[in-house]
């Protein structure tokens, strides 16, 4: 039974969503509906600037609770310390230049800089602003002070800024940033474990052209490699997504280059692997490619009604290639491969990955049985998680992110204490 003194004891996550001033206040609208909406309980903590874009009448009605960007209101219930005492995460979009600046310095000259001192939970800036901003030496070296502190300051998202002009700067979707709370939460961990790391994740299906309309492809839809991505990013990491024909939302914090052939994502793939900590080859490379692409459409009158065998040729294989490309260079980069298996009498899914393990020379290989409704396009996977030094872990049927998350404690097992 309850009596009216009781303090009600309210289960639900308590997160702080700061607001800084710039355009993209607007869309933090959005998030704080995403957040209530799943079951978060949400104080709003703007800048004074960002109530110059949005106003706290906004803010207030829709979080039903005060707003204030200062810490001389409400004083008697000392909210510059509570706030960031109580918080199970506080989640800051739009992260302005002016906001990083302030965080990274230790100033406490507003109510969401005091909130920021005194969190003791994970924190998730997520920056926007525009590229110059952004690329200013010392926008960089405020956001490397404030990972080296265990912020997950997500990476922007590309695309157009306020104006015409277009680049780096863009507040990843709410949706994305949303997902990133919810998983951090999730994890229950204050410290991100993939912090101050850089890792490539490649996702999707390659293309090879037979002429402009027509290629042979694969039925990867990308999900599993955009839930790595968007996991990793969670975790702290600097994310590259290379990403070949895919039609999912950005993960929030991952730069996504976007590739079609398996020779397209063997080049920005060895690029963005050049210096990074973990390469994750996710996708699924075509291995083999027409010899040939016929510049205009191959229509019927031109092989007489009846075509003619299309020669194909080997691909290169950019798992084999990182890996030797490591062991040229010296360097401790962790390479993990997938690989999508189907059993037969002679020999098992896992005999086959054993196999494959060993003949690329990657240090960890996710291995699934494709079929019965799992791998390809599906919603979940069941994996095991082979790893060079003998380790085995199985991963029962679950949601692809859950799947990224067992793949990177993996990945966590082998990187250096
Ligand atoms: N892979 C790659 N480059 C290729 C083909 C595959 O980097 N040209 C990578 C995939 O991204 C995956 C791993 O290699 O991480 C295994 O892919 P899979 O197609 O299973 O391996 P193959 O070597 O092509 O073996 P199989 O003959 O069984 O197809």
């Amino acid at each position: 039974m309850t009596h009216r003194d009781d303090p009600v004891v309210d289960a639900r996550p308590f997160v702080v969503l700061g607001v800084g001033g710039g355009i993209a206040a607007y869309k933090a609208a959005e998030l704080l509906r995403l957040l209530s909406e799943s079951g978060h309980d949400v104080t709003v903590v703007p800048t004074r600037a960002a109530l110059k874009f949005v106003g706290a009448a906004t803010w207030s009605a829709l979080s039903g609770k005060p707003v204030s960007a200062e810490v001389w209101d409400d004083v008697h219930e000392v909210p510059h310390v509570r706030l960031g005492q109580r918080a199970d995460l506080v989640v800051v979009a739009p992260a302005t230049a002016d906001l990083l600046a302030r965080a990274a310095q230790g100033l406490a000259d507003d109510l969401l800089a005091n909130v920021l001192l005194t969190a003791r939970c994970p924190v998730v800036m997520a920056p926007a602003m525009h590229t110059e901003m952004w690329e200013h030496p010392s926008t960089r070296a405020n956001v490397a002070t404030l990972r080296a502190r265990g912020v997950i300051v997500l990476d922007p998202a590309v695309g157009r800024l306020t104006g015409a002009d277009t680049g780096p700067g863009r507040l990843p979707e709410p949706a994305a940033i949303a997902q990133a709370c919810s998983e951090i939460l999730a994890r229950g961990v204050a410290e991100p474990d993939l912090a101050g790391l850089t890792v490539v994740v490649s996702a999707g299906g390659t293309r090879e052209h037979v002429d402009p309309v027509r290629f042979l492809g694969n039925r990867s839809s990308g999900k599993q490699g955009y839930a790595l991505a968007a996991s990793a990013a969670a975790r702290g990491a600097r994310v590259v997504l290379v990403s070949a024909n895919v039609s999912l939302p950005d993960p929030a914090g991952a730069t996504v280059v976007r590739v079609t052939s398996a020779e397209h994502m063997r080049v920005a793939v060895l690029a963005a692997a050049e210096g990074a900590d973990i390469v994750v080859m996710a996708a699924a490379v075509a291995d083999f490619r027409p010899v040939s692409t016929a510049a205009h459409k191959i229509k019927k009158d031109d092989v007489d009604g009846v075509p003619g065998p299309i020669e194909l040729e080997r691909t290169a294989d950019i798992l084999a290639e990182l890996v030797s490309r490591r062991a040229s260079a010296g360097s401790r980069q962790i390479i993990v491969g997938f690989a999508a298996e189907t059993g037969d009498p002679a020999t098992s899914v896992l005999e086959y990955g054993r196999a494959k393990l060993a003949r690329k020379g990657c240090d960890l290989l996710v291995v699934n049985e494709v079929g019965d409704g799992l791998g390809f396009e599906s919603e979940d996977n069941e994996v095991v998680v082979l790893g060079a030094n003998g380790s085995s872990s199985a991963v029962p049927r679950a949601g692809k992110r859950v799947i990224a998350e067992a793949v990177w404690d993996c990945v966590g097992a082998l990187l250096p204490r």
